[in-house]
């Protein structure tokens, strides 16, 4: 079966974030953990999606014109993608100067996965990441209520953005990686590499956020991650498991449909979307 690449449905948003001065690590009062699940999320994107973008830009000399636009629409996506985490998780790291050490522990698995690996391996890795984000999101829109119910609109607007984005190019890596190469060996152990990092960092991350507001000796705290994570390895796990099938194509994947409609709502002239509100 032949699926066309789907260039002209990825558009850039430049969008604009506007945090409160007195923003605080735990944006949703009412469950902190879940606050600092997704800002340990947000630590890794500035290393995770440059990654993407690199091995992404170095397969485009050997694409096709058709799928070479997708791959570009695809990177300049991710581009605004980490800009905005960084300067979201600026204010994290001030509130919570624990973070710095982890952020650099970060940078160096990173970097490690991409120089220990060939260029389809990395496009592998890139495109396992892609289907595991696809299900993050579709598992954050059925989970919204008890992740932004009462919570700082513009940090679970940032969330839900990148995510609403994330369903958006769902194929657009598994393209690259599929002209490339195609090998479900390596799409396997980029995908259990990249959840493993995933699933590593961010129980990292939470930690030191729940012990600097002095959650940690909380047992409701580490209930409510545990729960969360055991749904949410449910959702992820059979996707993952899916993808890797031999004729599988991510556009067979249905959309989360809030957060398509949501992003419908983008004005390109003030660069703002609706506040999330669930
Ligand atoms: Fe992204
Ligand atoms: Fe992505």
């Amino acid at each position: 079966m032949s699926i066309e690449p789907e260039a002209a449905a990825l558009p850039t948003r430049r969008v604009r974030f506007d945090y409160p001065a007195d923003l605080q690590t735990a944006w949703n009062p009412r469950h902190p953990e879940y606050s600092f699940a997704a800002n340990s999320v947000s630590l890794l994107m500035p290393h995770a999606e440059p990654y993407f973008v690199r091995v992404t830009r170095a397969a485009l000399p050997e694409l096709e014109p058709p799928l070479r636009a997708e791959a570009d629409a695809y990177l300049r996506q991710e581009a605004q993608h980490h800009a905005q985490h960084r300067k979201f998780n600026d204010i994290l790291v001030a509130r919570s100067p624990g973070l710095q050490r982890l952020d650099r522990w970060m940078a160096r698995a990173y970097g490690r996965v991409e120089r220990r690996r060939s260029l389809r391996s990395n496009l592998a890795f890139a495109a396992a990441s892609e289907t595991i984000a696809y299900s993050l999101a579709r598992w954050t829109e059925r989970h919204a209520g008890q992740m932004f119910d009462g919570a700082e609109p513009v940090p679970s607007s940032l969330f839900m953005w990148h995510l609403a984005e994330e369903v958006e190019h769902k194929s657009a890596a598994f393209d690259v990686w599929r002209a490339l190469d195609g090998s479900r060996r390596r799409y396997a152990a980029g995908a259990i590499t990249s959840l493993v990092l995933l699933a590593i960092f961010t129980w990292l991350g939470t930690m030191v956020m729940l012990r600097d507001a002095g959650r940690l000796l909380r047992p409701m705290s580490h209930a409510r991650l545990v729960v969360s994570g055991v749904s949410l390895a449910f959702t992820i796990l059979p996707d993952l498991a899916v993808s890797a099938r031999k004729h599988h194509h991510p556009s067979q994947f249905t959309d989360p449909i809030l957060l398509s409609n949501w992003l419908h709502a983008y004005d390109p002239a003030t660069g703002t979307l609706p506040v999330w509100s669930t």
